[in-house]
């Protein structure tokens, strides 16, 4: 069945139709800036567009960088703070007139590796992490999402992990990859002494490059680069809302 999925990022807003029996895309991925400020009004007007675009009036996954319980957004780290108490679907239902799913892009993200991409056919205790503007993440125990888990914020050497392990981190203090590695390395060994996984998947823009800084994470899990990149996040949300409808 095809569920149009939509991912929502600080720097854009994606929309692709997805074929959810097989993960791939069933049209090409629309992108569009994400408007600034980023306030809900605004973003659901970019969120119409992409559905007018592709003539969609049926069910829409929807993701959000942010913890989202029953459709509202609860906190907002990285994006404005007018999300936190908005009621997500309700609003996008009424910005387009179709039905919306909304959950947290990490854990839309490691749906979509559960089900295509590095987790498939694994159980056990799995996290998927993505590093990008911040830390996302989503643990499956044998298959199954224990959803809104916020393990991007555990404090190391007294910071937030997101300012030392992210991808922006990475960029706008000017690490190397030595550099950089050693501090991912210093947080998912601090995360397994807490979970102790069976798989630590690597997502986000920056996993494609993974042979640049996986030679320097000495944590005990197995790691592995996700696989579905950038279709991730519009992937697991059209999965979710079509599990969920
Ligand atoms: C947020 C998470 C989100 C992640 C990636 C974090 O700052 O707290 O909810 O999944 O960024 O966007």
């Amino acid at each position: 069945m095809e569920v149009l999925g939509v991912d929502i990022g600080g720097s854009g807003i994606k929309g692709a139709i997805v074929d959810t029996a097989s993960g791939e895309f069933a049209s090409e991925r629309l992108r569009i800036e994400t408007p600034q400020p980023s306030k809900p009004a605004a973003v659901a007007a970019v969120v119409a567009d992409i559905c007018a675009h592709f003539s969609w009036n049926g069910a829409v996954g929807c993701t959000v960088p942010a913890v989202v319980k029953r459709g509202v957004t609860m906190t907002a780290a990285n994006i404005d703070k007018a999300w936190i108490g908005t009621d997500v679907e309700r609003l996008f239902e009424s910005a387009t007139g179709s039905p919306f799913i909304a959950l947290n892009d990490a854990d839309a993200a490691g749906i979509a590796e559960m089900r295509f991409g590095a987790g498939r056919d694994r159980d056990g205790l799995i996290a998927i992490l993505t590093l990008g503007t911040g830390i996302g993440s989503s643990l499956f125990i044998d298959g199954r999402l224990v959803p809104n888990i916020e393990l991007g914020h555990l404090i190391i050497r007294g910071k937030d992990a997101e300012e030392r392990a992210t991808d922006r981190a990475r960029q706008t203090k000017g690490y190397s990859w030595k550099q950089w590695g050693k501090r991912v390395s210093e947080y998912l060994e601090y995360l397994e002494s807490l979970i102790t996984p069976d798989l630590f998947i690597i997502g986000g823009g920056v996993s494609k490059r993974h042979h640049k800084f996986f030679p320097y994470i000495q944590c005990k899990t197995v790691i592995a680069p996700a696989q579905l990149r950038n279709r991730a996040g519009i992937v697991g949300a059209a999965v979710a809302a079509l599990d969920r409808m």
